[in-house]
């Protein structure tokens, strides 16, 4: 299971964290993968100014994902990761 965390603190929230969530379940959806795929909402990651503030939980590097970087952040950072947990 791969767990992502997606910061909602305010300035990732006014940077539409809520959409890179609902794009996040999508792309899992439509790649079959939502199984393995577990989605958190989590508080200030410290990295607002580069917001919206993404992880992997267990991992220390943050990305910074916006809704129109997600689907590129899905296929190159989820899926390797979904795929070499299988
Ligand atoms: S509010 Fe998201 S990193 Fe601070």
């Amino acid at each position: 299971m791969v767990t992502i965390q997606v910061c909602v603190g305010s300035a990732c929230h006014l940077k539409g964290s809520y959409n890179v969530i609902d794009e996040l379940s999508e792309l899992a959806a439509d790649y079959g993968v939502e199984d393995s795929v577990r989605i958190r909402a989590v508080f200030c990651l410290g990295h607002c100014t580069t917001a919206v503030s993404v992880k992997f939980a267990e991992e220390e590097e943050v990305f910074s994902v916006s809704p129109k970087t997600v689907k590129e952040f899905f296929e190159e950072k989820v899926l390797p990761k979904v795929k070499q947990e299988v």
